[in-house]
């Protein structure tokens, strides 16, 4: 694989560097960070032995640049890259910036928008991807090898997808976070102390997941094994019913997928 960089080291930029590294899928010496905050880039150099640059003129010699800086420092780095961007792919994870967005300043580049999650930094993540046009097959390969180092990937046809996969895998863990919480909060409410309540909750999931992973089963079905008649698991549920969980969760889910496309540039 040829020479890589990302801008901005912190917490995604690093999430994904330490996946490249750790997984192989690149070696430290193909690899360039660019930050500004000086106290991370000299985390990254000290802990990961990687490269950090202050200034964009290292960019002249990679491939594939991937941009993970917040939306309001975008613009900055665009303006900053478009001399030398040109022919070179690049990923930007920025939320809501659209690839016309990106074009706007770099016309001749290969521009990939993509939507990681947090579970990137264990190596668990999965990442929706939307290519321009203009990406051959090759390079999409190429955008592949490299996000599929930190997790999962999904590549989409359409760019309006990148908001949908926004709000449901890239706000998702939040939900997961929220849910195991109140769970918790749920075991302490009645009598168990929050160590053990933290400690059943966390392996329920952790238990659920892997059943998941290793059946075809709906998810529905893995429910009904739980859910026997008048028993106590279908008085909870019932419950959730009643409240309209599902459609709460459903209306969440909306209400992120707006905001993202309200929050969205291009
Ligand atoms: N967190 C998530 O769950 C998640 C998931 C998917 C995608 N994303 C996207 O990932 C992006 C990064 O998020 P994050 O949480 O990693 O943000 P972050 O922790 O703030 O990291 C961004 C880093 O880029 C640096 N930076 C800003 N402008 C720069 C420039 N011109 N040159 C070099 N470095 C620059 C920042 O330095 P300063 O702090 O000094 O400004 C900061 O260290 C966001 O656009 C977000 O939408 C996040």
């Amino acid at each position: 694989m040829k020479n890589i960089a990302i801008v901005g080291l912190g917490n995604m930029g690093q999430a994904l560097l330490k996946g490249m590294l750790n997984s192989k899928a690149v070696d430290r010496k193909n690899v360039i960070g660019i930050e500004k905050d000086k106290s991370k880039a000299d985390f990254v150099t000290e802990n990961l032995n990687v490269k950090v640059f202050d200034n964009f003129e290292a960019l002249k010699n990679v491939q594939t640049i991937i941009i993970a800086v917040k939306p309001q420092n975008i613009e900055e780095v665009l303006e900053k890259i478009k001399k030398i961007a040109e022919k070179k792919i690049i990923i930007s994870i920025v939320a809501g910036i659209t690839v016309n967005f990106i074009k706007k300043y770099l016309k001749n580049s290969k521009i990939v928008r993509c939507m990681p999650n947090t579970p990137a930094l264990v190596l668990n993540g999965i990442t929706g991807v939307y290519c321009d046009i203009v990406v051959n097959d090759e390079e999409k390969e190429i955008v592949k090898g490299i996000l599929s180092s930190f997790g999962e990937v999904i590549f989409f046809e359409n760019e309006d997808d990148i908001d949908k996969v926004t709000a449901l895998s890239g706000s998702g863990p939040a939900y997961v976070f929220y849910f195991i919480d109140a769970l918790i909060e749920a075991g302490v409410f009645i009598g168990l102390s929050r160590e053990n309540a933290h400690q059943l909750v966390k392996k329920t999931f952790e238990g659920s997941l892997a059943l998941l992973a290793q059946t075809s089963k709906e998810p529905s079905l893995l429910k009904a094994m739980v859910t026997s008649p008048a028993g106590t698991t279908i008085n909870a549920l019932k419950i959730f019913e009643k409240e309209g969980l599902k459609g709460t969760i459903m209306d969440a889910v909306m209400a992120a997928y707006k905001r993202s496309k309200e929050l969205g540039r291009g």
